[in-house]
């Protein structure tokens, strides 16, 4: 295998896979995104080529850009290491990734990391799922346009499906997607939780209810998690 696909974990250093260290700490070539725990750099050989891939706004390293990248290395022999946020294949184009390496005929290894989705809920003392309470959790991106385009998300569905919703980059959108909700049928009174920066001292936890999560204005990164599980823990 000669390219890694390792999941940093969510923010905490602490929640690296041993897998994950294991591998950083032989790899030739370490290609990390923006929100990876740095301190996880550290753990690089001295000699290690770092190459930031990070996604600044305004400066966007292309996907296409980055795929390249993973399969020159790749095809020079060199052990890699392509360290992405919370798990490889929640939201983070991991696929996409694998896929190319695969056309290239590259091998690859995929080691999962612990997702924000669950820890980042879990950091602020919310269960995702709770007896009598949530029977169900869907993980959903708040980044989409027309809900009836492939990939795109029908909020009317999910609203109406009940049970716990986990938006990930949902910031922008959430007086939209809370509307899309109160029409599904929520009730105004449904449980918020912003959590930003879940599992870091940069930690933040705000909550509110469906009708006013518009209000709730904490940056990027954040998680928005609604339902009644989103009142446990605070
Ligand atoms: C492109 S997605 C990548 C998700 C990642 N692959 C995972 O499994 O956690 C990035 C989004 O995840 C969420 N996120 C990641 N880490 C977070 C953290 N520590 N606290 C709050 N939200 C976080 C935010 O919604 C952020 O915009």
């Amino acid at each position: 295998v000669t390219v890694y696909l390792v999941g940093a974990g969510p923010g905490d250093p602490e929640l690296l896979t041993r897998r994950g260290a294991t591998l950083i700490e032989k790899a030739d070539v370490v290609i990390h995104d923006r929100l990876i725990p740095q301190e996880l750099l550290s753990l690089a050989p001295s000699a290690a080529e770092i190459i930031d891939v990070g996604k600044t706004p305004g400066q966007p390293r292309r996907q296409q850009e980055i795929n390249e990248l993973l399969v020159a290395r790749g095809r020079a022999g060199r052990e890699v290491v392509r360290l992405k946020g919370g798990d490889p294949f929640v939201f983070g184009r991991g696929g996409e990734e694998v896929q190319a390496l695969q056309d290239a005929g590259v091998e690859y290894e995929v080691v999962p990391g612990v997702t924000s989705a669950f820890a980042v809920p879990a950091a602020a003392g919310i269960p995702v799922t709770h007896r009598g309470l949530s029977a169900s959790v869907t993980v959903v991106t708040g980044r989409t346009g027309d809900p009836s385009a492939p990939g795109g998300v029908n909020w009317d569905a999910l609203g109406r499906a009940g049970g716990t919703l986990v938006v990930l980059m949902g910031m922008a959108a959430r007086a939209a997607i809370a509307a899309e909700l109160l029409a599904s049928g929520r009730p105004a009174t449904t449980p918020v939780a912003v959590v930003h920066w879940g599992t870091t001292d940069r930690q933040r936890v705000v909550r509110s209810t469906l009708d006013a999560m518009a209000d709730v204005d904490l940056p990027a990164p954040s998680i928005i998690v609604i339902g009644p599980v989103a009142a446990l823990g605070g």
